[in-house]
């Protein structure tokens, strides 16, 4: 038999999957490990997936995206971006996740390499490794506040770095760059002559301080943005998302998107144009919830002197359990599901820089937080 091929097998598993899925065997378990709103799509947004198989429109779309699709996503980022969005622009991919597959595709090749964010979204280094690049960590650090040190990116670059992958709101963190760290960041990128991939999935939930877009600063045409509709609108089963790119990659990109899904599913554009069309009240719910559930669970913590960092963005909430991990946060994840019935996402599933840490996620509703919350060990007293 011929072997499957070496960089296909060394994606590494996720650790989330793992505790979640024992979770789903165990009756009355509690999951807190992923990021699946607990809310309604908004009917309008149903209700135009429904009219476009009622009327069967059903056939495939341009590579790109429907236009009406297209212009409304440029139309949205444009003002917050320095290069100007255009149709051109804008390709509608499957989820977050093919945006980032295609970006990555577009800017790395076998061995290169692609600075990604440790703790960080796990696909960041999976799609890496399935490209036959090679991620490199950069630190985020818990005295710097999980934020980026550019000095720190700076000494994880070398003379194969390609790509300094950018994620803000963080998954896992549920922190926000401000302004002047994005600007800085794009800046070192120019400096070393980087592509910037720029995951803004989760920019519809920030906490006050509006969301900072790195194409804002970016001067050259280095800059590729990706967004979904998975989480703004609890749309994660429809599958779309957007990645944006410099005016130098447009003319590659039909062929590109041709050689892997020739397009998104054609109601579930139209769904993405009515939802972002369309009324925002369901936006507008979904934040001030994932925000009243951030403060529900902060406080639950607090109740067990669990320690927490402050999360300005995001659906995710980041604490420290290192009192009771062990040194091993992933397997500690794995017997609390065993035991105590609740999983968390073990924050070394996101680098080692989260060994102690654990992920909750807020888009669980806040009764389940309630009763996860209460299962986990208390540092000071309590259970
Ligand atoms: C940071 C980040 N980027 C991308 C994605 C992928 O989004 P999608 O579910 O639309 O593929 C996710 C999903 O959890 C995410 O957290």
């Amino acid at each position: 038999m011929p072997q499957i091929a070496a960089h296909a097998r060394a994606v590494p598993a996720s650790g989330i999957r793992r505790v979640t899925e024992l979770a789903w065997s165990l009756p009355g378990a509690v999951v807190l490990s992923v990021g699946e709103p607990d809310l309604p799509t908004a009917p309008h947004v149903l209700a135009a997936a429904r009219d476009a198989l009622d009327r069967d429109d059903t056939g495939y779309t341009p590579n790109g995206g429907i236009a009406p699709l297209r212009d409304a996503v440029a139309a949205w980022l444009d003002a917050g971006h320095a290069p100007p969005v255009r149709r051109d622009n804008v390709w509608v991919t499957a989820g977050g996740a093919q945006a980032l597959h295609l970006g990555l595709s577009l800017t790395v090749g076998a061995g290169d390499g692609v600075l990604v964010p440790d703790p960080g979204y796990p696909p960041f280094t999976m799609a890496t490794h399935l490209l036959q690049a090679e991620a490199q960590p950069y630190p985020l650090r818990a005295e710097d506040g999980f934020l980026p040190d550019p000095a720190a990116v700076a000494a994880a670059i070398t003379d194969r770095t390609r790509v300094l992958l950018l994620n803000s709101p963080s998954n896992p963190l549920g922190t926000t760059l401000p302004a002047e760290l994005v600007a800085e960041l794009v800046d070192l990128a120019r400096r070393h002559d980087l592509w910037v991939l720029s995951d803004e999935c989760y920019a519809a939930f920030t906490g006050g301080e509006p969301h900072v877009p790195a194409a804002r600063f970016d001067t050259d045409g280095r800059v590729l943005t990706l967004h979904t509709f998975s989480k703004t609108y609890a749309m994660t089963g429809f599958r779309v998302g957007v990645l944006v790119v410099p005016d130098t990659m447009a003319p590659l990109m039909p062929t590109l998107q041709e050689s892997v899904i020739s397009c998104v599913n054609t109601p579930a554009q139209y769904a993405a144009l009515a939802a972002l069309t369309g009324p925002q009240d369901a936006v507008d719910h979904a934040r001030a919830t994932y925000r009243a559930h951030r403060d529900l669970a902060t406080a639950l913590l607090d109740e067990r002197g669990i320690p927490w960092l402050p999360a300005t963005g995001g659906i995710y909430l980041w604490a420290d359990l290192s009192h009771a991990t062990g040194g091993d946060v992933a397997a500690w994840a794995e017997e609390l599901v065993r035991t105590r019935g609740v999983a968390v996402a073990p924050g070394s599933a996101f680098g080692p820089g989260g060994e102690g840490w654990v992920r909750i996620s807020l888009t669980a509703s806040a009764d389940d937080l309630r009763t996860g919350l209460s299962r986990l060990p208390a540092r000071t007293g309590g259970a």
